[in-house]
């Protein structure tokens, strides 16, 4: 199974990607989780990326397209199928997916659209905290751990925010991916596989939507 998990900043992507790949054997690709390895590990890549991140602004189709075809053309995603989160987010990003799709003979199968009203995406960025260890994400109100000061995946005690949730950053994140939107929507609507999903409820609801979907694709 392949797949796409859109949404703009804070709908709720990674936290519903952690919940499907506990359920299907799909593996999580998230190029925004990619630059902020090759960022902590001062590669080439990361340098380039950081200047465009860091203002909330993608980073470059060229660069971001040629480390999601490297990934989709490893062997465990060959063998169990992609669920790509936060890309594409354009749609010469999505042209782009095609071609590797065709060149790597995968199809997509459904793209599911998590979407939120914009004011609850700052209060959720802004409230957001990442497990240092393990990467679970949590909310201050909406999901906290279980324990506090305590992941509920790996137990780890050390968590952060993210540098691009300070609130000028969001706003300009909203606004940059707002823009690319809609054409994003049409291309995935007449390609008969997208899925629109109401993000606006606990996270579990979205999870039951989003797995009947997925439960259907079998
Ligand atoms: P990326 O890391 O992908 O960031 P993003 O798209 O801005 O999305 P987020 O990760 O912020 O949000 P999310 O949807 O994953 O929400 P989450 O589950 O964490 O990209 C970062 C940057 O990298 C980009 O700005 C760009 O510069 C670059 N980049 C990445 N991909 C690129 C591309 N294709 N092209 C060019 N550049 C690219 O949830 C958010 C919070 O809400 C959490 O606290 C969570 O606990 C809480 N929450 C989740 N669901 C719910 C719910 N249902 N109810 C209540 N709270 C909830
Ligand atoms: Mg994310």
């Amino acid at each position: 199974m392949n797949l796409i998990l859109m949404g703009l900043p804070g709908a709720g992507k990674g936290t519903q990607a952690e919940m499907i790949v506990d359920h299907y054997q799909v593996v999580h690709v998230s190029t925004g989780d990619m630059f902020r390895d090759a960022m902590s590990q001062q590669t080439p890549i990361g340098l380039k990326a950081k200047s465009f991140i860091d203002q909330g602004e993608l980073v470059p189709d060229e660069v971001t397209d040629a480390i999601v075809k490297e990934r989709l053309s490893q062997s465990d995603i060959q063998q169990s199928g992609y669920m790509l989160d936060g890309y594409p987010r354009n749609l010469e990003q999505a042209q782009a997916l095609t071609q590797i799709n065709q060149e790597l003979k995968q199809t997509l199968d459904a793209v599911i659209d998590i979407q939120v009203p914009t004011q609850i995406l700052i209060d959720r960025l802004s409230g957001r905290f990442i497990c240092r260890n393990c990467g679970a994400t949590y909310h201050k109100i909406n999901h906290p751990t279980k324990v506090p000061g305590t992941c509920d995946r790996c137990g780890g005690h050390e968590f952060y925010q993210r540098d691009d949730d300070q609130p000028a950053t969001v706003k300009n994140r909203l606004e940059v991916n707002l823009k690319m939107n809609t054409p994003l929507i049409d291309y995935y609507q007449k390609a008969g596989v997208y899925h629109e999903v109401d993000g606006n409820q606990n996270i579990d609801q979205v999870f039951q939507i989003i797995d009947k979907i997925l439960s259907q694709l079998h």
